[in-house]
This record gives C-alpha cells, structure tokens and sequence, in this order.
C-alpha cells in the first residue's frame, strides 16, 4: 500500500538439518554442495556450515531469485550437542532426516522437531514452520527397509496439518550414495524457505 514498502528479502537462506546420528546428513550436504559420497563414517562434531548460491523461482509470484544457502550440518549424536537456541536461531527452514532401515531414527523424528520447535519458541505454530521429511539410504536392499513409505507419509500429514504452508510436510525417499532425490529434495526445503520468509 502507499508509503509502505515491501519488507527487504533476505539474500542469506539459513537451513538446517537435523536427524539421529548415522542417518546420513553429512553425506547428504556433501552430495548436494559437491556431489561427493564417501562410504566412511566420521561423526559430526558440534556444526558445521556449507554455502551454495542457487536461483529458486519463487511458486507463488513466479520471481527468480538468486540466494545464497546456508546449509548448517548438525551432530546426532546426543554428546556433541551443545549448540542450542543460538544456533537454531534464524532458521529459514529446516530438514529432517531418518534412515529408511532404522525404525529408530523415523520414531525420533517427532523429538527432533519438537526439540527445534521449543527452542526457536514456535512449539504451538509448529505447522507453519517449513519442514522436509528426507528418508536416506533408500539404495540398501528392501528386504532392510523397515520404515514404510506410508508410515512416513503419515507423519508428514499429522505433522504439517493446519499449517500455513498448506498440506503435509513434503517427503522425499533419498540415496547420498547414488544422488537419487538429493537435488529435488534441497531444492523443495530452499523454496519453501524462499516462500517462507
Ligand atoms: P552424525 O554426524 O553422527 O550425526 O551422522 P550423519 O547423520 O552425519 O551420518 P553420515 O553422513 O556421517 O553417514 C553415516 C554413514 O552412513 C556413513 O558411513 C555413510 O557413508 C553412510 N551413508 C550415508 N548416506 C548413505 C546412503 O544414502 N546410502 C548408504 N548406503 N550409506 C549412506
Ligand atoms: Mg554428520
């Protein structure tokens, strides 16, 4: 409206992800940001940060805007986290990630969240937060599945109902080993980020 100029959008995108230790967020930023797997596994300490620029059309307005993506790679396991609200703070939006072949880390994602929720103090507008649900390791054989992808399309239902983004939380199945679904699934958290903010 007159006199009143459009709030300035931001050119810096803070993402996040979160998820149990060896579920495979290192790999999957890896893959992303440089499109490299290594099969050894070293535990991420406290958190890390990558950048990379990307151009996201925005859905709802059609402008394509050229951001800078923070990806922040976090540690799952319990002893190197030490970080909390100072660095959940700014999120833009956030990824969630299990592994497809552990039922442990698909029934600690309600903790991840809530946890992340409680800290940035959004714990009753959790639905308007933009979230993506990443199951990795989808290239293991399927007699070693044990999360089906319906249980997982439930939580994102449950999970994302009533919230201002509109509809379920988006999921996407993934393999950092061999790239499937690694772009579309960064692209979808960075867009709803873009929308988001
Ligand atoms: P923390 O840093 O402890 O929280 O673990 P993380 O979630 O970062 O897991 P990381 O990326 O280090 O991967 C753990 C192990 O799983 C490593 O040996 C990886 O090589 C392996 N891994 C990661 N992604 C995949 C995948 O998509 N497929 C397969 N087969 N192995 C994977
Ligand atoms: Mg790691």
């Amino acid at each position: 409206s007159a006199g009143r100029s459009a709030p300035a959008k931001k050119h810096m995108l803070k993402l996040i992800i979160l998820g149990d230790s060896g579920v495979g967020k290192t790999s999957l930023m890896n893959r992303y940001h440089s499109n490299k797997f290594t099969g050894q596994y070293k535990a991420t300490i406290g958190a890390d940060f990558l950048s990379k620029h990307v151009s996201i059309t925005d859905p709802q307005t059609g402008a394509v805007r050229n951001v800078t993506l923070q990806i922040w790679d976090t540690a799952g396991q319990e002893r190197f986290q030490s970080l909390g609200v100072a660095f959940y703070r700014g999120a833009d939006a956030v990824a969630l990630v299990y592994d497809v072949g552990d039922s442990k880390s698909f029934d600690n994602l309600e903790n991840w969240r809530g946890e992340f929720l409680k800290q940035v103090g959004l714990d009753d507008k959790g639905a308007s937060f933009p979230f993506v649900l990443l199951g990795n390791k989808i290239d293991r054989p399927e007699s070693e599945r044990r999360v089906p992808r319906e249980r997982a399309e439930e939580w994102c239902e449950r999970a994302g109902l009533g919230g201002e983004m509109g509809g379920p939380i988006p999921h996407f199945e993934t393999s950092a080993k061999t790239a499937e679904n690694v772009e579309g699934a960064f692209l979808e958290l960075a867009t709803l980020a873009v929308i988001h903010q």
